[in-house]
């Protein structure tokens, strides 16, 4: 694995070797063991959007590991006020071993892979938001002890997350139930990979009946970065996709909640049912940090 660009990508394979890494990483970090596994290495943080836990993760992750990370503000940057993303690629590539970027387009990420040639990390665009999956998958393996068999549930939009926890659920053997309302549905390269899993994948229209029996409930807001304007819009396309008390006496009764956070408590969720798995949600975010230095030892150190 050279870059991770999206979850479409990864083998299953892949995917439970970076989260095997990122168990071993987070145990021994927890005891005290250090790796310099990307000592002498800088790595470059493009930001185009607005974040908290992929900027202070990827950089304190990257020192963590002996190598040195570059915040690069879109702001600041020739990028912002139009230097191609091809120039870029091929002067960074000179420079960095390897480049984070947070985005709007896919095709972005994907030209700065084509056209640079060190790895590249997708730190989300309003496709996929891979890195997120990854700490996810890693946050309900350890609360549950296991993927294999486990049903997830999504509520809300169509969007980065819906689109990346589906494949990621189905490539680690899971099954994903996902409830939007009409016009926000998952990307169709997104459903077209999820045909083939028959009936591990369901999409309905009602939270309730996407949430039966699930293992692990997830849900974003419904507004995403670059989607301010249309907040009220999608206030009322939203109305009803809450996940409450209601909603969740639908799920196992030892169901757990991931949010990838920032959350609109009032909206998407509660405060109640927000607070009540408040320890699995700030879990998931902790393991931004070792699930990004698997991520990042695997794309660097195969590079
Ligand atoms: N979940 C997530 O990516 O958070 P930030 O936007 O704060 O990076
Ligand atoms: N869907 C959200 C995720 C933020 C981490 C957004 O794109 O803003």
């Amino acid at each position: 694995m050279k870059h991770l660009l999206k979850m479409l990508d990864l083998s299953s394979e892949e995917i439970f070797e970076i989260l095997n890494l990122a168990d071993q990483l987070k145990y021994e970090q927890k005891h005290g063991i250090e790796h310099k596994l990307l000592a002498g290495k800088s790595v470059g943080l493009i930001f185009e959007k607005a974040s908290t836990r992929t900027r202070v993760s990827f950089e304190v992750g990257t020192y963590q590991l002996g190598g040195q990370p570059i915040f690069l503000s879109s702001k600041d940057m020739q990028i912002g006020r139009g230097e191609p993303v091809q120039d870029t690629a091929r002067v960074l590539s000179r420079y960095l071993d390897c480049i984070m970027i947070r985005t709007f387009a896919q095709s972005e990420v994907e030209d700065l892979a084509k056209y640079g040639s060190i790895p590249i990390i997708n730190g989300l665009t309003d496709f996929c938001h891979p890195c997120q999956i990854l700490a996810d998958l890693m946050t309900i393996r350890e609360f549950k002890g296991k993927l294999e068999g486990l049903k997830m549930c999504f509520i809300g939009d169509g969007n980065n997350m819906m689109n990346s926890l589906i494949v990621g659920a189905l490539k680690t053997g899971m099954s994903i139930s996902v409830a939007c309302p009409e016009g926000y549905e998952p990307h169709e390269d997104v459903l077209a990979f999820a045909k083939e899993f028959g009936d591990k994948f369901q999409m309905f229209r009602t939270p309730k009946e996407a949430v039966v029996d699930a293992d692990v409930v997830i849900t974003d807001v419904w507004a995403s970065m670059g989607q301010e304007g249309e907040a009220e819009k999608r206030k009322k396309a939203f109305d009803g996709y809450q996940v409450n008390d209601e909603l969740m006496k639908l799920a196992k009764p030892d169901a757990m909640i991931q949010h990838c956070l920032p959350a609109h408590r009032g909206e998407e969720i509660t405060e109640e049912v927000f607070e009540a798995h408040a320890n699995e949600i700030f879990e998931e975010a902790e393991n931004r940090l070792h699930a990004q230095k698997a991520v990042m030892v695997k794309c660097i150190n195969n590079a």
